[in-house]
């Protein structure tokens, strides 16, 4: 006997059907291509007396403050500070209650030269043992030119820790720049993943070395408060045989430390630490990477340490896009993407961060690792086991915009705008992450950009379904797309 079906249920079996077509194209629906035309700000250098740049007062007092995680685990904050005068005090005093400070570190001092110039006094102290979760202020030079900060520890390691991470690329020294960074000071960031590229003191006669302290006192006002995690650009190679001039980051690695010992790394450039619910490794473009290089085999074991049952977020910095659609630095990272990208794959990296070209793009869920010299596909697949590729080197440097994309935009490219902007990843869970690309809308933050990540780890069927009903799945709204 036939079966009547009513009008009302033939048509929602069609929207049914029609739904599920439409999962089923999940990666390889269109991008898109943003219109927004920014009004261009002069891409050119504070000046060197303005305010931005203001050195602190006092006799030899402390300058270009800044933090960052100085352990595997968060429990260690480096201290960084330059003087001029004299080398000073070498002394961190810190405590959990503003202006007394029960506890003492002592760092030690470097310096450098480069061709003409010579640098301050770099001061970095390890401060260690620290508890998590915990608000403590620290106080650096002596008498009348002392300076007091404070930083917040974060929570401890575990799948749930809740974080918030802004991502910076490119910044320089700009207006642009400034905007960029107080638009981030406002958004509750509690530690930046800068994707290289800082000062570009490089841009000047002799790589002025002025350059790099007034990016070091122009920062300040975020690194003093809060840890920067570090990765090297091609700003900061500096290599300059001309001037005699023939040790690649100098300035940069006298600067800015990171805790690469602490990750059974070898060089600074290369290392890895883990963060609330995130393991961040940081990968050195300029540096070698292919097989059996130092760095290959130290990412090879980093991985394997990886623990997403305890840190479920893996997400890799670089400088060099992987995938960029761009006419900027187009194919500049493919050299590495041959090397590494199948390792992202097989680990299931949740997101790739890069800078380097000055705009915004965001990828989808692709790989392109099947080709080999003789066979297989020739251009990136949907990968439901990938990355997400996030290019966000539009801090606002004076090189200006990279404003011309490929035309028609790949397959593979998700979101790109051309404007300066900052980036901010809300680690909510072991399954759920908050991201947000804004926009340098003239003097305005705008999230333009805005996106629920489902954890690649967590986020899958096979480990959801041990989360059983003690975990329940957090049910975002508001935000414009989901993976
Ligand atoms: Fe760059």
């Amino acid at each position: 006997m036939l079966e009547v079906v009513s009008p009302w249920r033939f048509t929602f079996q069609l929207l049914l059907a029609f739904l599920i077509f439409l999962c089923t194209l999940d990666n390889v629906i269109s991008g898109f291509t943003s219109s927004f035309i920014r009004s261009q700000w002069p891409s050119t250098d504070i000046p060197l007396d303005n305010e931005a740049f203001a050195v602190p007062k006092g006799y030899n007092a402390p300058q270009q403050v800044h933090i960052t995680q100085g352990d595997y685990d968060g429990k260690a904050v480096i201290i960084s500070w330059v003087t001029f005068s004299e080398p000073g005090s070498n002394e961190v005093q810190y405590g959990k209650s503003n202006h007394q400070y029960d506890h003492t570190a002592h760092g030690h001092t470097t310096n450098y030269t480069f061709y003409k110039y010579n640098s301050g006094y770099i001061h970095h102290c390890l401060v260690d043992g620290l508890e998590y979760d915990t608000k403590y202020y620290y106080k650096i030079g002596t008498r009348d030119s002392a300076r007091e900060f404070w930083f917040q520890t974060p929570p401890t390691i575990g799948p749930d820790s809740t974080y918030k991470f802004g991502i910076i690329g490119d910044l320089g020294q700009t207006f642009n720049s400034l905007s960029t960074l107080e638009h981030y000071m406002q958004s509750g960031g509690q530690a930046v993943l800068y994707v290289g590229d800082l000062s570009y003191a490089d841009r000047y006669e002799y790589n002025d070395g002025d350059r790099w302290d007034t990016w070091g006192r122009f920062v300040e006002r975020s690194a003093a408060n809060q840890p920067w995690i570090w990765s090297a650009g091609n700003h900061e190679i500096e290599y300059r045989h001309d001037l005699g001039e023939v040790i690649s980051f100098k300035a940069y690695l006298h600067r800015y430390t990171t805790p690469y010992m602490a990750s059974k790394s070898s060089s600074p450039l290369w290392y890895a630490i883990r963060r609330a619910s995130a393991h961040i490794i940081v990968l050195s473009s300029y540096s070698p990477f292919v097989k059996y290089t130092p760095q290959w085999t130290w990412l090879r074991s980093e991985l394997k340490r990886v623990d997403r049952e305890k840190t479920p977020w893996l997400i890799i910095l670089m400088h060099s896009p992987l995938y960029n659609s761009n006419e900027a630095h187009y194919m500049e990272g493919e050299s590495m993407r041959a090397v590494f990208e199948k390792w992202f794959v097989r680990r299931k990296v949740d997101l790739v961060f890069a800078g380097h070209v000055h705009a915004y793009e965001r990828s989808y869920r692709i790989s392109n690792i099947n080709y080999n010299i003789t066979s297989g596909d020739r251009y990136p697949m949907p990968d439901k086991s990938a990355p997400i590729y996030i290019t966000v080197g539009d801090g606002g440097n004076q090189e200006g915009l990279a404003g011309r994309f490929y035309d028609p935009q790949p397959d593979y490219s998700a979101f790109r705008e051309a404007s300066y902007g900052h980036s901010t990843l809300e680690l909510k869970n072991r399954t759920h992450a908050f991201y947000n690309w804004n926009r340098n809308d003239d003097g305005t933050r705008v999230p333009t950009d805005s996106v629920v990540f489902h954890n690649q780890y967590w986020g899958s069927h096979h480990h959801r379904r041990r989360l059983k009903k003690n975990h329940q799945l957090w049910d975002a709204t508001g935000y414009t797309a989901a993976y």
